[in-house]
């Protein structure tokens, strides 16, 4: 599994303007779409591309382009809704499933209400959006469906990410025929008795869309 924390100005700058309990929802859902977006770059280095030939008005020349089947891009819902816009605006060729997850306040366990995922991934670069690995609970239970479904390379794009995550997600697919990659924007302190995100931002989806 790799672990890649971006460490850039514009997402420190962005990140710290997301935290602060005064920033207003349509604030956070703009700065999260740019944030994602950003994020997204570095989510794509190792995107499949494959040759192709193309004439520029001077010349005949090759060239790159992303290579079939498409990827996947899974928000998440409800709080990895935030994170589509920013992530279609640099992958618009990508494929949208939809995985709903809620997670139980009291035993911080996952579960599925909502599964709008292609059938068969294997093949398929599967990128999957939620702004908050806190426990790692709901990533664990994404990737493993998405193994189900015969994917073999997920990415998976969090704001904030706290070390509890990291570490049971390394648990849990340690060994397994799986290639793994977390990108993020912070790397947090720890979880705190609720299992927030300490200092994190409080609650991805209320923030993004009230409480309801
Ligand atoms: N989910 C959130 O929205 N925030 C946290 O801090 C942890 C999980």
């Amino acid at each position: 599994m790799r672990i890649l924390i971006t460490e850039h100005p514009l997402i420190s700058h962005k990140l710290t303007t997301l935290r602060d309990e005064n920033t207003p929802s349509p604030t956070f859902r703009q700065l999260t779409e740019e944030l994602v977006t950003l994020l997204a770059y570095e989510a794509t280095r190792d995107i499949q591309t494959k040759e192709v030939k193309i004439k520029t008005p001077v010349t005949q020349t090759t060239g790159l382009r992303i290579s079939d089947p498409t990827p996947v891009v899974i928000p998440i819902l409800r709080a990895g809704l935030g994170m589509l816009e920013g992530m279609t605006k640099l992958l618009p060729t990508a494929e949208v499933g939809f995985l709903g997850m809620v997670r139980d306040e009291e035993t911080l366990l996952a579960s599925t209400y909502a599964d709008r995922i292609p059938g068969n991934l294997s093949g398929r670069q599967v990128f999957l959006l939620d702004p908050m690995l806190a426990t790692g609970g709901t990533l664990i239970s994404a990737i493993e469906l998405m193994l189900e479904r015969g994917a073999k390379n997920v990415v998976a794009i969090t704001l904030l990410s706290a070390p509890e995550g990291i570490s049971a997600i390394e648990k849990a697919f340690a060994g397994k025929d799986v290639d793994i990659t977390i990108v993020t924007g912070a790397l947090d302190e720890k979880l705190n008795e609720k299992g927030y995100i300490v200092p994190g931002l409080g609650d991805a989806g209320d923030r993004l869309f009230g409480v309801v």
